[in-house]
């Protein structure tokens, strides 16, 4: 597990924020345990419909729900340009979600869909303008305030940013043990200790403790963030486009190890990606976005097979299928048109 990356230093960086950084600093709190915050009824598998929005037969999140959203909207408003005045954007309206323990659920749709707004309003960067947020059971409150300590590091960001978050003064021991200082009581050694120990499981060396971010190449970067992510151990990881930046090589390795990193801390995903192939390999389940709303969710093999809302369709025809299978079923069917051609000459 955990194969090293071969990708060359200087490749273009891709770096993640922990969620407790600067943008964390606002908004949210608990919502009281008395609020009222659900807005549509669930169905037998737990899943809230969208208006409009095909929801797919097939498992659904089901199980111990982890991560909900109820209703989730988030309006931006913003300068009318040269003539003045304020525009809303509305950059997500009325999304419903859930995922399970240990599952990824991917959002997929075109740029500026809401994939990203939606990110931030999950890691608590950015609360949303209405709607309610449950992590772990516990309602997240809309406005004011900051969440408790303990709320914000079950939730975790990633991202493709390749320069965002990694400070490049600061050496990646310290990198990793920053969340700790900021989150918890843990004493100098411990902290060290663990920082070592979480190197190692994203199949860094003991000796990259004491190097800068610049010595590293974007996949062993990208390795760093996902340490980073995890040192709070939390509950969910969102991974907003978090391959999209390293080769093809090294995105198979990084996907590796989120899947063996899943498995051995049972974290539940939240992918965003703009490649089909990534999210038929990752996902379970899949929820397509378009100007801000969900227009198809279900599991991974529902939608694949049979997308229902003529946008998804739109979407996957347009996506070059790359996945290792294709490629092997058409070589497989090269060679087997050469046999045949072969066989006719011997025949012959
Ligand atoms: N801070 C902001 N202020 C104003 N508008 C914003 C802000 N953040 C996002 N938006 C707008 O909200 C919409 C959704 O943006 P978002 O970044 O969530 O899209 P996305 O699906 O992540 O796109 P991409 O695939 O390109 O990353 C866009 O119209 C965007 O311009
Ligand atoms: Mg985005």
């Amino acid at each position: 597990m955990n194969g090293r990356d071969d990708d060359t230093p200087g490749q273009r960086a891709t770096t993640a924020a922990d969620g407790i950084g600067p943008g964390v600093e606002s908004q949210q709190g608990v919502e009281p345990a008395h609020a009222e915050p659900s807005q549509a009824r669930p169905d037998q598998a737990g899943r809230r419909p969208v208006e409009g929005a095909p929801v797919r037969n097939g498992p659904g999140p089901g199980g111990d729900i982890v991560l909900e959203g109820r209703g989730i909207t988030r309006d931006y408003h913003v300068s009318g340009g040269f003539f003045g005045g304020r525009k809303t954007v509305h950059a997500v309206r009325g999304v419903d979600f859930s995922v399970a323990r240990g599952k990824t659920l991917a959002i997929v749709g075109e740029s500026g869909c809401g994939k990203s707004t939606l990110a931030r309003i999950i890691t608590l960067i950015d609360p949303p303008t209405t709607g309610t947020l449950l992590i772990e059971g516990r309602p997240v409150q809309i406005s004011g305030g900051r969440p408790p300590r303990d709320l914000r590091s079950r939730v975790q960001i990633v991202f493709q940013n390749p320069h965002g978050s990694l400070n490049p003064r600061q050496k990646i021991g310290n990198v990793l043990m920053e969340p700790l200082e900021l989150n918890t009581d843990l004493p100098a050694a411990e902290r060290r200790d663990r920082a070592r120990g979480m190197l190692e499981k994203v199949g860094l060396l003991p000796e990259h403790f004491d190097r800068y971010p610049h010595m590293f190449s974007g996949g062993q970067r990208q390795r760093i963030a996902i340490a980073r992510a995890l040192m709070v151990n939390p509950a969910i990881l969102v991974l907003d486009e978090p391959v999209s930046a390293l080769d093809l090589s090294v995105q198979a390795q990084v996907l590796n190890l989120l899947a063996d990193l899943q498995k051995e801390f049972g974290l539940t995903y939240v992918f965003i990606s703009h490649d089909l192939s990534v999210v038929r390999h990752i996902a379970d389940d899949v929820m397509v976005m378009l100007r801000g709303e969900v227009v198809e969710r279900g599991s991974r093999d529902a939608v694949f097979a049979d997308p229902q809302h003529a946008y998804t369709r739109t979407l996957f025809a347009a996506t070059p299928v790359t996945n290792l299978d294709a490629i092997r079923a058409r070589v497989e069917r090269k060679a087997s048109r050469r046999r045949a051609m072969q066989e006719q000459v011997a025949s012959r």
